[in-house]
């Protein structure tokens, strides 16, 4: 027999490398915190059933208590040779209260238990990013409020398209956010599941009570099929995708700032707090906290890839494939958390370069569409309006102009019934201040869109 857990039927050690490479100490020992609360509820369960005795029960608490303090204080040697994080703590627990300490595995399989330790991490960290997006949320209403009065470009093709609200624009976001909250507060649902007790694969022998694990440990609910428990990985999968979607929100966010802060849009500068500099251009301020942020989406999409990769093709129930599910969700969270709060900070610091916004608005052609309208108003046909107003625009371009640098002549020339009141309805505020259709960007209609959007934050 070896030295290791599972030595019994060994004759040889394994190698070193090999060793080495099976191991996963080295990043799942983030799981220590949980993996000590579902042994405690598993012991805890086992006495209750009068599996354990209430004194190997105690001596098996307050050792893995104590297993927990020395983690804590540094005091705890891992070792690849006990391979993951679940052997470290049970080798620790056995040196601690000796031979006792080997029953805390009665009724139960690393399988399951790996599976509960996930599902115990899952669930907080799915909390955690629920919280971080309100946060953020509550900043973009923030922003949208402080701002309503500034009216900026809207694109589509990011070609000036028709002026809008800035508060409008930022709130878009708000909305993708809303979503990303409720796609991983329906998701707890399915988070919130115990497989404690499942065993390897079919259960076990012994008169276990899995809700009453699952109880302590504030699970809703338990698997119902003990092959399903231990094999099942579609919460990594979902939360991943709820992740991608959140950083791919962020990363348009974030490719908006950096094209906002460029010399040549101009509308914003962030806070030098959330910026840096060049080591060889002086002048430079870069938006890199934007930049990483869009780049970093990229990773937490190649780690929902790479899980569902993973599991495709495995039969049940557990493969030490599955040992793979771990470093792309916990850098994936790592990822989320950060870039959540980077872009808060942002928006919390960003200032509005309103003159050049306003300059901006002027001196275009994004109210083409107030003229085709105005047109309609009067009795033409949209197909007919919109060829008399883009006759106008070429007219303007060829002679240096913009719509509101025609004289009423010129405009009558083209048509009829243009009259001396276009020049307010081209002026960018009358074109904003028209759409008042719900949801449109109408400062009636976002201060509407607003009291909407601060009663789901209550
Ligand atoms: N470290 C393993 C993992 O993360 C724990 C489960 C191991 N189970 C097994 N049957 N070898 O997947």
């Amino acid at each position: 027999m070896t030295k290791k857990a599972w030595g019994g039927r060994f004759q040889g050690e394994p190698l070193d490398y090999v060793e080495a490479f099976n191991a996963s100490i080295h990043f799942d020992k983030i799981l220590i915190e949980k993996d000590i609360e579902g042994s405690i509820a598993h012991a805890t369960m086992l006495e209750k059933k009068g599996i354990l005795s209430e004194v190997e029960a105690e001596q098996i608490i307050s050792g893995l208590k104590a297993v927990l303090e020395d983690f804590n204080a540094g005091r705890m040697e891992l070792s690849v040779q006990h391979e993951d994080i679940h052997m470290n703590v049970e080798r620790a627990l056995i040196n601690k209260i000796g031979e006792v300490g080997g029953k805390l595995h009665t009724g139960r399989s690393r399988n399951d238990q790996v599976a509960t330790d996930m599902h115990l991490y899952i669930k907080e960290q799915v909390e955690h990013i629920i919280e971080s997006i309100n946060s953020l949320k509550k900043t973009i209403l923030t922003l949208a409020e402080e701002n309503i009065h500034v009216i900026m470009p809207g694109y589509t093709h990011l070609q000036r398209a028709q002026p809008v609200l800035f508060s409008h624009h930022i709130m878009a976001y708000f909305w993708m956010l809303q979503r990303d909250g409720e796609r991983f507060s329906e998701s707890l649902k399915r988070i919130d599941l115990s497989p404690l007790g499942a065993g390897a694969i079919s259960g076990t022998t012994f008169d276990i009570d899995r809700e009453m694990s699952a109880d302590l440990l504030g699970f809703s609910d338990i698997y119902q099929n003990s092959m399903d428990a231990v094999s099942d990985r579609d919460y990594i999968i979902e939360t991943l995708s709820n992740i991608s979607l959140v950083m791919m929100h962020l990363s348009r966010l974030s490719e908006e700032i950096i094209f906002w802060m460029s010399e040549e849009a101009n509308f914003i500068q962030l806070s030098d707090q959330f910026t840096t500099g060049s080591s060889m251009m002086p002048q430079k301020k870069n938006p890199d906290m934007a930049e990483l942020i869009r780049g970093k989406s990229g990773r937490t999409t190649g780690a929902l890839m790479g899980m569902l990769m993973l599991v495709k093709g495995l039969p049940l129930t557990y493969n030490k494939d599955l040992q793979e599910d771990k470093e792309g969700i916990f850098d994936a969270v790592t990822t989320v958390l950060g870039s959540l709060e980077i872009m808060n900070g942002m928006l919390e610091t960003l200032s509005i370069n309103e003159e050049v916004l306003e300059e901006t608005v002027s001196e275009d052609f994004s109210n083409a569409t107030e003229l085709a309208d105005y047109l309609v108003q009067k009795g033409v046909s949209f197909r007919k309006a919109h060829e008399v107003v883009g006759k106008l625009v070429l007219k303007c371009i060829h002679s240096g102009k913009y719509l509101k640098n025609l004289s009423l002549e010129e405009f009558r020339q083209h048509h009829r019934s243009i009259e001396d009141d276009i020049y307010d309805q081209l002026s960018t505020r009358t074109s904003v201040d028209r759409r008042n259709s719900r949801g449109g960007t109408g400062t009636e209609a976002v201060i509407e869109q607003m009291k909407r959007a601060e009663k789901l934050l209550k």
